[in-house]
């Protein structure tokens, strides 16, 4: 996709959106050639590339500098950059300054978690020509309040808030939103309430589209493997027998081979 009218048309065809995170340029000029629709420069990045243990380390350094190596991949894509941790919540004027670097980085639009609280920035933000999309259920920034990446809106208050929350980030203005880790009954009634397209992430198959961490998709990490990412790649298991091809060649003389060496 080149804009975000294109979700639009998307959710109103029930064509269902395909979004992937990345976070350098090699990665997304390969999802650029690929079927996907959308990248999200996601602050996963803290854990994913930094090796930070929660996204609460993100920084709007981090964010711009990715999102712009991003967008260098990609230069025709929808690319989506997180507000991070706290960007959106010191008030319009913090909040304007980081969303308005984060599309000078390159972004076309920026995701931020939760509405409660910063409706203003929402709307001061939609308002000012950058396209917002939300991010509930489980929205990691909040871990430390939330005491572990667990299912959300699982009571009926919490669902009912979720909703509440949902038609509130229309209501402001935003394309689309994230939900991630909630039970599939939920999402399926937030998504039919809505005429905006949510993207799920742990959250079934009936939200308008679903967005995965590339590193989960391609199976990097050998240790975390969330029970909602399908791996569609055995990446690390390809990648250690990669390398120790490398490492047993270069120790048996094989490598390099004549026409591997510049004369
Ligand atoms: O940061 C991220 O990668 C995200 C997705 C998990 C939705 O927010």
């Amino acid at each position: 996709m080149k804009s975000i009218l294109e979700f639009a048309r998307a959710r109103r065809d029930l064509k269902p959106i395909v979004v992937v995170t990345a976070y350098d340029a090699l990665t997304a000029r390969t999802v650029a050639e690929s079927e996907a629709d959308a990248i999200l420069v996601g602050d996963s990045l803290a854990m994913v590339v930094h090796g930070l243990p929660s996204t609460v380390h993100a920084t709007l350094e981090m964010m711009v500098l990715h999102t712009a190596a991003v967008r260098r991949g990609a230069p025709d894509m929808v690319v989506i950059a997180d507000m991070p941790f706290l960007a959106h919540r010191k008030g319009l004027e913090e909040a304007t300054r980081a969303a308005g670097a984060l599309l000078q980085a390159g972004a076309t639009a920026v995701k931020l978690e939760n509405v409660a609280g910063h409706e203003d920035v929402i709307a001061h933000l939609v308002g000012s020509g950058i396209p917002v999309m939300g991010h509930l259920g489980l929205t990691p920034q909040s871990i430390n309040q939330l005491g572990g990446y667990h299912l959300q809106g699982r009571s009926v208050d919490e669902a009912a808030q979720l909703k509440a929350d949902a038609k509130r980030l229309e209501e402001l203005g935003a394309f689309s939103l994230v939900l991630e880790c909630v039970p599939t009954a939920l999402a399926a009634e937030v998504t039919a309430a809505l005429t905006i397209p949510t993207i799920g992430i742990g959250a079934g198959g009936s939200t308008s589209g679903q967005v995965l961490v590339i590193t989960d998709l391609l199976g990097l990490d050998a240790k975390f493997r969330p029970r909602f990412a399908r791996r569609y790649l055995d990446g690390h298991g390809e990648i250690l027998s990669a390398l120790n091809n490398y490492a047993r060649d270069v120790r048996a003389a094989k490598f390099p081979a004549r026409e591997e060496v510049i004369a």
